[in-house]
């Protein structure tokens, strides 16, 4: 990478277990095959101490505000036919544990990659006979926030084999490792070739996406496609839309590439 604002000084991710309320959860995995790392490692890993101790307690983390939210906005009744989430799919803790490990998935109707907030939407329009939520409402972030903790944990492993999945992920990738901007830098160029080392004042991680939505400690709450278009604008390029067909693309390649690490949800990073 040409850009001067990266520093040679590398900086190594911690060699230390990720333990949350006691329980150890998978932050490093064997790399799926075709990716340069032998390990694929949680962004968790390279985080200061402080950050790294607020997720591993529920209590401390800031994040569970939006779980607890979640929870409310989970039991609320909306839209014409008088139901809630709860009215259809009861206990969240017993009917959503695990799901979004496995997410995003092929959806048969849209012909599509979906996602937990595109399958909310699906919920909310076909099931409630209310709206789609607009891209980052307070509620679509606290509700897959919610979502997304049942499976806080379970290792994040995709079923490329569904529909037309393959062709999605072909298509992230491409994205992934296509340059852009002024800057001239793909996703790669930062999370790939220079994970572990230095930009300007911040450790590269791996870009993995397995804590989304994610607690930052100046931002608050960061949905994972506001983080992608976080990155793609540093790169001073055009910024895809939310849950576009790219975006869509990214997610899918994105999430493959963390298979195997536990789903953190919500994660706490600076
Ligand atoms: C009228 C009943 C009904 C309501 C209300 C409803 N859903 Fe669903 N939901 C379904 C059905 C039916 C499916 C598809 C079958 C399945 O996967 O269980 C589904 C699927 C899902 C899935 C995918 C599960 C999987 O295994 O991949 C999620 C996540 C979900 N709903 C979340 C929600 C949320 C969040 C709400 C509230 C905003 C909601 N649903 C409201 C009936 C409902
Ligand atoms: C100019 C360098 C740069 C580029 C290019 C870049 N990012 Fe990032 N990204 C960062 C920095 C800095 C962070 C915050 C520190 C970290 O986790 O690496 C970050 C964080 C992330 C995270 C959150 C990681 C976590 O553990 O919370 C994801 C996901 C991510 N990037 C994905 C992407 C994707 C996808 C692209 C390509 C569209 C991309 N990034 C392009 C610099 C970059």
């Amino acid at each position: 990478m040409a850009s001067a604002a990266l520093s040679p000084a590398t900086a190594d991710p911690v060699d230390e277990k990720l333990v949350i309320d006691d329980v150890e959860i998978v932050s490093r995995a064997k790399a799926p095959e075709g990716l340069p790392f032998d390990e694929v490692l949680s962004g968790w890993l390279y985080r200061e101490a402080e950050t790294r101790a607020l997720e591993e307690d529920s209590f401390e983390n800031p994040g569970m505000l939006a779980v607890e939210r979640g929870e409310e906005v989970w039991n609320t009744v909306d839209g014409s036919q008088g139901k809630s989430c709860a009215s259809c799919h009861n206990d969240a803790a017993e009917t959503m544990k695990g799901i979004a490990a496995n997410y995003p998935k092929w959806d048969v109707d849209a012909k599509r990659p979906i996602n937990i907030e595109l399958q909310i939407d699906k919920c909310r329009i076909e099931n409630m006979g209310a709206e789609a939520y607009k891209f980052n409402a307070e509620e679509q972030v606290a509700l897959t926030t919610y979502i997304k903790h049942q499976s806080l944990g379970a290792p994040v492993s995709l079923d490329l084999t569904q529909g037309e999945l393959q062709s999605w992920w072909d298509r992230g990738k491409d994205v992934y490792y296509t340059r852009t901007g002024q800057l001239n830098l793909a996703c790669a160029s930062c999370h790939e070739a220079n994970a572990g080392k230095m930009i300007r004042a911040d450790h590269l991680s791996q870009g993995q996406a397995n804590g989304f939505p994610t607690y930052r400690l100046k931002d608050g709450l960061v949905s994972l496609h506001q983080r992608f278009r976080g990155c793609v604008r540093d790169t001073r390029a055009e910024t895809p839309k939310a849950f576009s067909d790219d975006l869509m693309a990214l997610e899918l390649y994105v999430t493959w590439r963390g298979t195997g690490l536990a789903v953190e949800t919500p994660a706490v990073r600076h």
